[in-house]
């Protein structure tokens, strides 16, 4: 019995010694040490022996026992420190690999256009103010020399929320804001958002970007609408850009006009852009009504005042000969990584 158990002893250990996984060292102690493993069967014969003997094989089998607990720690340790180290091997970085490029980010060119405007005006003495983009349609429309039934109204299609508030067809609103809250000589912008239920094609969308300037004080004059757009106009397009002047009609300035600029893919022969014209329409100006002025609490015999409301997408859409709005729009980072 004594050479079975020391034999047992040593194939015990030497199976546990070549056990290279967790899963085969357990499935080792299960057969060694279990009911049905070798020691097991061993000691059931113990009864056999002599009184004398049994004490002595006793102790050898439990020193066999302890001899392959200890070597299953043992083995159980070196596999686990061996699976941790193969581990942090698999997750070393390899800082010689070449790097990802990272992809810079852009300015969207509408963003770049309506900044460049914002500093030709700070440095003309303009505030650059903002109004709410759901409004009343007190100020979008009532206060703006439009009342209930006028019928310009129908030639901006516009978001209603409820009778009263509404999603603002123009930036003109932020002049009356503007008129209540402030005192001539009044100098302001308005750049902002605006709604209107159009379809879209490549020169319309509901959302589009409109910019207001209103400039109210004693004895300013047309000629200063003139003088002021025209600057403008020639700081963003160069000197030789060609302006004109167009009478118009809006109910809150009097009188008014619209302003083109000679489009710039044909140079003023007409094509697709400007619909055969010759001409894109950029913005809308005026003098400001005396009934406007009247309803923000200004005096009209002490003070006069000119407007304007530009449409940003079509400035840029000439800045940098984009034919398609949508294009503004969509986010396609090809078109945006091109400014
Ligand atoms: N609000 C007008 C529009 O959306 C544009 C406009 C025209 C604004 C004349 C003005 C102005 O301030 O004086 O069509």
């Amino acid at each position: 019995m004594k050479s079975a158990l020391e034999a047992i002893r040593a194939r015990a250990l030497e199976r546990l010694q070549n056990a290279d996984d967790l899963a085969a060292l357990e499935e080792a102690r299960v057969q060694l040490l279990g009911k049905k493993g070798e020691l097991t069967a061993i000691l059931k014969t113990m009864g056999q022996l002599s009184p004398e003997e049994r004490p002595v094989m006793g102790q050898m089998a439990n020193e066999v026992r302890a001899a392959i607990e200890e070597k299953l720690a043992a083995r159980g340790a070196a596999l686990k420190a061996a699976m941790a180290e193969q581990k942090l091997k698999m997750e070393t970085i390899d800082v010689t690999l070449p790097g990802k490029p990272i992809r810079e980010g852009h300015r969207h060119p509408l963003n770049l256009v309506l900044d460049e405007i914002k500093e030709i005006f700070l440095g003309m003495g303009f505030d650059v103010v903002s109004g709410p983009e759901v409004e009343l349609d007190y100020y979008n429309f009532e206060a703006l020399n439009l009342p209930p039934d006028h019928p310009a109204r129908d030639t901006q299609d516009t978001f209603y929320i409820t009778d009263k508030v509404l999603l603002r067809t123009q930036t003109s609103p932020v002049q009356i804001r503007t008129m209540e809250q402030r005192k001539p000589p009044i100098r302001i912008i308005a750049p902002g958002r605006v709604y209107r239920s159009d379809a879209v094609d490549a020169t319309h969308s509901p959302i589009f970007h409109q910019i207001e300037g209103l400039v109210v004080d004693e004895g300013i004059t047309m000629s200063d609408l003139k003088g002021c757009l025209e600057t403008v106009i020639k700081r963003l397009y160069g000197e030789d850009s060609v302006v004109r002047f167009r009478p118009h009609h809006f109910p809150f300035t009097e009188p008014s006009a619209e302003v083109d600029v000679q489009c710039f893919a044909c140079h003023g022969k007409g094509c697709r852009i400007c619909k055969g014209e010759g001409w894109i329409e950029i913005l809308g100006c005026g003098m400001v009504h005396p009934k406007v002025l009247a309803g923000c609490g200004l005096d009209p015999e002490k003070y006069s005042g000119f407007a304007f409301g530009i449409g940003l997408e079509r400035i840029v859409m000439r800045r940098f000969a984009v034919d398609d709005m949508r294009l503004f729009y969509e986010n396609d980072t090809r078109f945006l990584e091109q400014f």
